[in-house]
């Protein structure tokens, strides 16, 4: 039986800022940003959205009745959690309106925990071929304003609904993971920004795809020429391209091209929006998928890595429909009109956080684009809104 993914949606909020103005602000060259390590924007997330709201708001843009009605789970990946007890997925049931019979777990593990929820979700529907899972990687990247870190921020939300006969991507059985407890990036219990090894944390990530793909070839008997695209978990998307040019050794020189006009496509979203962690992946699969002219029956690649930790590589082949959900031209006319921040604002959205103990406080709810938003807490609980 074929499951995969049947569709995709993403939201992020609308303000951003450019890294050209980071750049000469921070005292940069901006071909750094740009360059070397190949981001353009970042979003910058206003204190009305938070995971939940930027999940449902990427949900809602995907949702149909029938989904609605067969969706058996919730598996919301983030490392950007709003409760150490509640999980985050609990608050989309009642915002989607889903039935009170559905499972709703949240999956933490850094960048990676989207991608737990996509294998999880496919193992359940091959189970349950008649449901479907709804899978989250919702995330706010945050390193701190003037760290090395920076530049690689970001947020966002996308959510996939995972079924038997998907319209987008059949998941291959196979898949190859590695994990091993390290510290490269962590954030500890109460802290906002994350802690990070830069350097060994790219290091670590170019040896996890490494040792994941050989593996996967050797389950496999695939090489990289089975391969018509690669796409890789993305918190700067030259880390992406240097995973890439670790592999492309391997293949004859039209296939090189192939793989790069492919990765190409893979990071145009990316580029724009910046790190989305959980999602990070999954935006980049978005992007190929609006930007490429592949056919049907093309087998992808895809890379997680999330950081503490864990890699995996696994494979889907391109189905018939996969155009037919997506919408490049509005995807391209949003990413054109967002609001541009100036870096002293952006820098006052950054400082801003709720009360430390959890008192009474509404965001401004009125500038937010989204569909749903963070109003704020009352009594100690959060608030969610449609508007
Ligand atoms: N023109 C063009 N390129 C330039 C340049 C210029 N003027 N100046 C510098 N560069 C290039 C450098 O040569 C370098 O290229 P290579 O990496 O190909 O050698 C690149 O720009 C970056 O320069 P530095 O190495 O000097 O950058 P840095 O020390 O300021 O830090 C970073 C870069 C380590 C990625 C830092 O941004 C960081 O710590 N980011 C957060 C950690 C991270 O994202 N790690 C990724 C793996 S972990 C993960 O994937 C999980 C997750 O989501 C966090």
């Amino acid at each position: 039986m074929k499951v995969g993914i049947d569709k995709i949606g993403f939201y992020a909020p609308n303000t951003y800022i450019d890294l050209i103005d980071l750049a000469k602000e921070r005292g940069v060259d901006p071909n750094k940003f740009l360059i070397g390590i190949g981001q353009e924007r970042q979003t910058v997330v206003p204190l009305s959205q938070d995971v939940v709201s930027m999940a449902a708001n990427a949900a809602t843009s995907i949702f149909s009745e029938s989904d609605r009605d067969t969706i058996d789970m919730i598996l919301f990946g983030t490392e950007t959690g709003v409760d150490n007890s509640k999980s985050a997925a609990i608050y989309l049931q009642q915002l989607l309106g889903l039935r009170k019979n559905v499972r709703t777990v949240e999956l933490k593990q850094a960048c990676y925990g989207a991608t737990a929820g996509v294998l999880l979700a496919r193992d359940y529907v091959t189970v349950h071929p008649d449901r479907k899972v709804l899978v989250i990687g919702s995330d706010i990247a945050r390193y701190g304003l003037k760290t090395a870190g920076e530049v690689t921020q970001g947020g966002g939300a996308v959510a996939m609904i995972i079924s038997a006969e998907p319209s987008i991507l059949v998941l291959e059985a196979e898949t190859s993971h590695i994990s091993e407890d390290i510290m490269d990036f962590w954030r500890p219990i109460n802290r906002r920004e994350a802690l990070v090894d830069g350097k060994y944390s790219t290091n670590v990530y170019l040896d996890f795809f490494q040792t994941a793909f050989e593996s996967y070839k050797k389950q496999t008997d695939r090489e990289l020429s089975d391969f018509d695209a690669m796409t890789f978990h993305l918190p700067f998307t030259k880390m992406g391209l240097k995973g890439l040019r670790t592999v492309l050794n391997q293949v004859d020189e039209n296939k090189q091209k192939q793989l790069m006009t492919e990765f190409e496509n893979s990071r145009v979203y990316n580029k724009q929006i910046g790190n989305l962690y959980t999602g990070s992946l999954y935006l980049s699969l978005l992007s190929l998928l609006s930007e490429t002219k592949l056919d049907a029956g093309s087998r992808i690649g895809l890379f997680s890595y999330g950081s503490g930790a864990e890699g995996e590589f696994y494979s889907g082949i391109l189905q018939e429909a996969y155009k037919r959900q997506l919408n490049p031209e509005q995807m391209a006319h949003w990413l054109d009109n967002r609001t541009r921040l100036t870096i002293s604002e952006y820098e006052t959205i950054f400082n801003q956080s709720l009360p430390a103990d959890n008192g009474d406080f509404e965001t401004d709810i009125n500038k937010d684009d989204g569909v749903f938003v963070f109003a704020g807490i009352k009594d100690k609980k959060r608030i969610y809104r449609k508007k």
